[in-house]
């Protein structure tokens, strides 16, 4: 997760573009720098470290250009050094970007053998050489840019800078944040409106798959697919910012909308993506091989992750995960085996029960792991291993990205896991890893699908009960877009194993009540299609989730179905939760609820 900075200015603009990256720094300080033109000549400063760094150097040699692009980086391929700081550059335009490039090495491939020589270990730098060769075929930078964004598959914000181009900046968005601040004859670009409160609070924001052209006097938008759109500017009070909702209704529609962000931060933790390993920053401290069984207890959403990472754990790493919720682990007095591992997991990391149960295992000598998304809470303190999700603050009271972070750290320790164990060879640890790579751009992909589960909330809405069905992972899903339809929209709602369907949840089934059907096309999904027949011939009304192949196999007609994209189907929940939540989301909001602050809820329970 980085920051990146534009700025079309009247006066040098480097002192700028520094201060606006103090305000990014908290998204990543392994390395800074700025690139301006000089003359109309391409000219950059980049220093390794702390933005402390990049100051002396640039109060050693000052830019003076009056247009510039800035970035702090946060390392995903690559060093972090100075070769492999941003901006990027060839003769012709220099680049910044926060996010991952998912196809970068096919798309590297393709340029050296036309003739394009690389200089980093970065994905970035491959958009600088993609976006140059369209130069080089005499496109002009728009064009240029316009011909490239389809070809980059990730999630991903860019800034670009042209040589020669006194009066334009290119900023594109796709699944991380991009803010676009007006100024008077001055433009901006920022990973978010924050970074330009000491210019503006007059922001625009992009939408997914937008791009944006900016002139001193003008910012043009693009929509995917290149065709001009409108996106109104709004002044955003300074107080609001430090917590802001950008363009969202509900911080929770926001925290929805920041997955492929955060899930792609997260995972940049747990893996080398340049080398398509797993690699746990704290490796020594867990010897998987001596283990008999893994612990897991947690509460809520937290516990549903839990429940998906058991079926990775004990198919990819032969390992027996025993997981319980943590109100009952507590009080269950469990035989722990001899130098156990106990995992807990939660967003807050001061949830009572699960704090309870961590205290419980310390005294029963199990090496404590804790996967945790406040860095200072309790548990991590009171670990041994500490795995941070790196979802940022979660306001909205119905855990969303701090979920899908927790499955993204999940993921990645059940795959060391295997890999210690013996289970896991080193090319299926490399596919493994791409797939989970590709996870962010598959997230955005996702996202897309909002208007359609708009039109659906409409009609869940008028629903007194859903049952959601699943199995394999997606049992877990299903209990997860329950607990969420129930805790913001208030509508009751039970998920259920779909082989668990005929030993009596089938026997509520009629035409009232709307069925979701959690199943994307894997091993299970003839299961789970036969479970989808027996509600179908009994009226019920089915809502199928699943991708094109699952859409044409599943042998009924459902009432509804949301085509997913193609996901590799061991991590699959991790994008099959977006859709669980939107459901639940646009239908609270249909009905006027506060999906925020649902009733009787809070947070963090820190209570019994
Ligand atoms: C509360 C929240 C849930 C959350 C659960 C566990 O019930 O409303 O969204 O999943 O607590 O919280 P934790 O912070 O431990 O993950």
């Amino acid at each position: 997760m980085c920051g990146i900075v534009g700025i079309l200015g009247k006066e040098a603009v480097a002192t700028q573009v520094v201060e606006a990256l103090r305000r990014l720094e908290y998204r990543g300080y392994d390395s800074a720098g700025v690139a301006t033109l000089e003359n109309g000549l391409l000219t950059r400063r980049r220093a390794e470290g702390k933005l402390r760094n990049l100051e002396i150097r640039l109060s050693n040699e000052p830019l003076e250009g009056l247009i510039g692009i800035g970035h702090t980086r946060w390392a995903t391929h690559g060093k972090p050094n100075e070769t492999n700081a941003h901006p990027h550059a060839t003769a012709k335009l220099a680049v910044v970007h926060n996010g991952i490039i998912e196809n970068f090495r096919e798309l590297r491939a393709e340029l050296q053998s036309d003739g394009y020589v690389f200089a980093t270990e970065t994905d970035t730098e491959i958009v600088a050489h993609l976006v140059t060769r369209e130069l080089d075929r005499g496109k002009s930078p728009t064009d240029a840019v316009a011909a490239s964004l389809p070809r980059l598959r990730g999630a991903f914000a860019l800034a670009f800078l042209f040589q020669g181009e006194e009066d334009l900046l290119i900023g594109a968005r796709k699944g991380s944040p991009l803010a676009v601040g007006i100024g008077d004859g001055e433009m901006y670009l920022g990973s978010d409106a924050l970074a330009l409160a000491p210019f503006t609070n007059l922001i625009a924001y992009l939408e997914e798959g937008d791009w944006v052209v900016l002139h001193r006097k003008s910012a043009t938008f693009y929509d995917k697919a290149n065709n001009p759109v409108e996106r109104r500017a709004q002044r955003v009070a300074a107080g609001a910012l430090l917590v802001e909702k950008g363009n969202h209704r509900h911080f929770m529609a926001k925290e929805i909308y920041e997955q492929p962000e955060v899930v792609g931060h997260t995972l940049t933790q747990y893996l080398d993506m340049a080398a398509g390993r797993v690699r746990l920053p704290f490796a020594d401290k867990i010897d998987w091989t001596s283990l008999s069984r893994l612990s897991i207890a947690a509460c809520g959403t937290s516990y549903y992750a839990g429940l998906i990472a058991k079926y990775w754990f004990e198919r990819l790493a032969r390992l027996p995960v025993e997981i319980d919720v943590a109100s009952e682990f507590r009080y269950r007095e469990a035989p722990l085996p001899d130098n156990g591992l106990a995992l807990f997991i939660s967003q807050s990391g001061e949830t009572a029960d699960t704090l309870a149960c961590l205290r419980y295992a310390r005294q029963e000598r199990q090496v404590i792991s804790a996967i945790v998304n406040v860095a200072t809470s309790t548990m991590a303190r009171e670990s041994d291993v500490v795995a941070p999700t790196l979802a940022g603050p979660e306001i909205g009271v119905a855990s969303t990205k701090g979920f899908t972070c927790q499955l993204a750290a999940l993921a990645c320790l059940a795959l060391a896991a295997a890999r210690a164990r013996g289970h896991l060879s080193a090319e299926d640890e490399a596919r493994h890893v791409q797939n989970l790579i590709a996870l962010p751009g598959l997230m955005a992909n996702a996202l897309a699908l909002e208007p359609q589960i708009e039109k659906l909330a409409r009609e869940l809405s008028k629903a007194k009960d859903v049952l959601y069905l699943g199995r394999g992972t997606s049992f877990p899903l299903a209990l997860e877009g329950a607990l969420k339809l129930k805790e913001i929209s208030y509508i009751h709602a039970e998920g259920y194993p779909a082989g668990e369907l005929k030993h009596g949840p089938i026997a509520l089934i009629d035409e009232a009540m709307p069925v979701i059907v959690v199943a994307p096309h894997d091993a299970l999904f003839e299961k789970t299609a036969s479970n989808m027949q027996e509600v179908a011939a009994r009226g019920g009304r089915i809502i199928l989730i699943t991708n094109a192949k699952g859409a044409a196999e599943c042998g009924i007609e459902p009432e509804t179905t949301i085509i997913m994209p193609d996901v590799d189907p061991t991590f699959a929940a991790i994008v099959y939760a977006l859709p669980i939540q939107m459901i639940a989301y646009q239908t609270a909001v249909f009905m006027g609820k506060d999906a925020d602050q649902p009733r009787n809820l809070a947070k963090s329970v820190t209570v019994e």
